[in-house]
C-alpha cells in the first residue's frame, strides 16, 4: 500500500477531488468530513466521520484511522467555509464559526498529527490557504481572516517541525468550480435594511460568477496527486488563473492605494 494520507473536508469540493486524485495514484487515503458519518463515502478512499470542531470527533477519527492504516505519512487539511458578510456586521458567533472551522480545525489536526510524524521522524503537513490568504476582497473578511491565520501559523509551524524531518506546504487555490453553496452561507447582518446591502449584492455576485467560472477542481486534485509524490514539498502550492496570480503581485508591489482602487472597482461591477 502507497503512503498513508489522512484529508479532512473530503466529502465535497477540493477536498473529494484530491481525495479521489490520491486514491487512484494508489495512496492509502483515510477521509474525513461530518457527513461521512451519514452514509456518504468517497471512491479510491475509506471514509471516517469527523468534525474538526470537535475534539471528541478528532479522536475517534484519530484511533479508527490508526486501527485501519498505522500513523499518518501526509496530512492533508482541507475542511472549510465560508461565511459572506460586511465586517461591521457579522455576529461575532459568526466570525467564531468560520476561525474555528478554517484555522482552528487545522490547528487541532495538526497537534494530534505531529507527536505521530515526530515518533516516525517524518511526515508531511498540507494546509489549504486561498489566494484569499494573501489579499483581502469585500465581504470575505471572516473567511480571509482565517486564511491569513493560517499563512502565519504555517509558516512558525514550518520553521519548528523541520528538525523532525516534518514538512509543510500551503496550497493557495483561486477560484474552483467546485464549492458547495451550502458551504457559503450568508451573514445574518444583511438584512434589507443593511447599509452594505446593495454593494453586497453586486459584490458576492462577482464572487459567485467568479467562483462557477473557476478551474477544473480534478486538476487541483492531479497536481496535489504528484507534488505529494516528490520527495520534498514546495512551500507553497499556488494554483489559481493568470488573473488571481497577477492580483498576488499586484498586491505585493504597487501602492495600498492605487491596489484599493483596482480590486474595489473591480468589485462593484455587476458581471453577466
Ligand atoms: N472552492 C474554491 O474556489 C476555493 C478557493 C480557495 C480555497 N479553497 C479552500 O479549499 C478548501 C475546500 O473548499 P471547497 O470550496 O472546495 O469545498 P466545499 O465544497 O465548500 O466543501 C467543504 C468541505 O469541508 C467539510 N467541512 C466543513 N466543516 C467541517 C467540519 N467542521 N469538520 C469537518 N469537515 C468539515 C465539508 O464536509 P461535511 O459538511 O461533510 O463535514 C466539505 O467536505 C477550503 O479550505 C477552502 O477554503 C476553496
Amino acid at each position: 500500500m502507497g503512503k498513508v494520507v489522512w484529508i479532512t473536508g473530503a466529502s465535497s469540493g477540493l477536498g473529494l477531488h484530491t481525495a479521489r486524485q490520491l486514491g487512484m495514484h494508489g495512496f492509502d487515503v483515510i477521509a474525513g468530513a461530518r457527513s461521512f458519518g451519514q452514509g456518504k463515502a468517497v471512491e479510491h478512499c475509506r471514509s471516517l466521520p469527523l468534525d474538526v470542531t470537535d475534539e471528541k470527533s478528532i479522536d475517534a477519527f484519530t484511533q479508527r484511522a490508526l486501527e485501519m492504516a498505522g500513523p499518518p505519512d501526509i496530512l492533508v487539511n482541507c475542511a472549510g467555509m465560508l461565511i459572506l458578510g460586511a465586517c461591521e456586521q457579522y455576529g461575532i458567533g459568526e466570525i467564531e464559526q468560520v476561525m474555528n472551522t478554517n484555522f482552528l480545525g487545522q490547528v487541532r489536526m495538526i497537534q494530534k498529527v505531529l507527536p505521530l510524524m515526530r515518533e516516525k521522524d517524518g511526515g508531511k503537513i498540507v494546509n489549504f490557504s486561498s489566494i484569499n490568504g494573501l489579499l483581502g476582497i469585500p465581504f470575505e473578511g471572516a473567511y480571509t481572516a482565517s486564511k491569513h491565520a493560517i499563512e502565519g501559523f504555517s509558516e512558525c509551524l514550518a520553521l519548528e517541525v523541520k528538525p523532525y524531518g516534518i514538512e509543510v506546504m500551503l496550497v493557495e487555490p483561486g477560484d474552483h468550480q467546485s464549492g458547495s453553496a451550502a458551504y457559503r452561507r450568508h451573514s445574518g447582518g444583511i438584512t434589507e435594511a443593511s447599509p452594505y446591502k446593495a454593494a453586497f449584492d453586486i459584490g458576492t455576485g462577482v464572487i459567485a460568477h467568479d467562483e462557477a467560472n473557476g478551474s477544473d477542481p480534478d486538476r487541483l486534485g492531479e497536481k496535489m496527486a504528484k507534488v505529494l509524490k516528490r520527495r520534498h514539498l514546495p512551500k507553497r502550492l499556488r494554483v489559481a488563473k493568470g488573473d488571481q496570480r497577477l492580483a498576488v503581485v499586484l498586491h505585493d508591489v504597487l501602492p495600498a492605494w492605487a491596489f484599493d482602487r483596482i480590486i474595489g472597482s473591480y468589485y462593484k461591477k455587476p458581471k453577466k
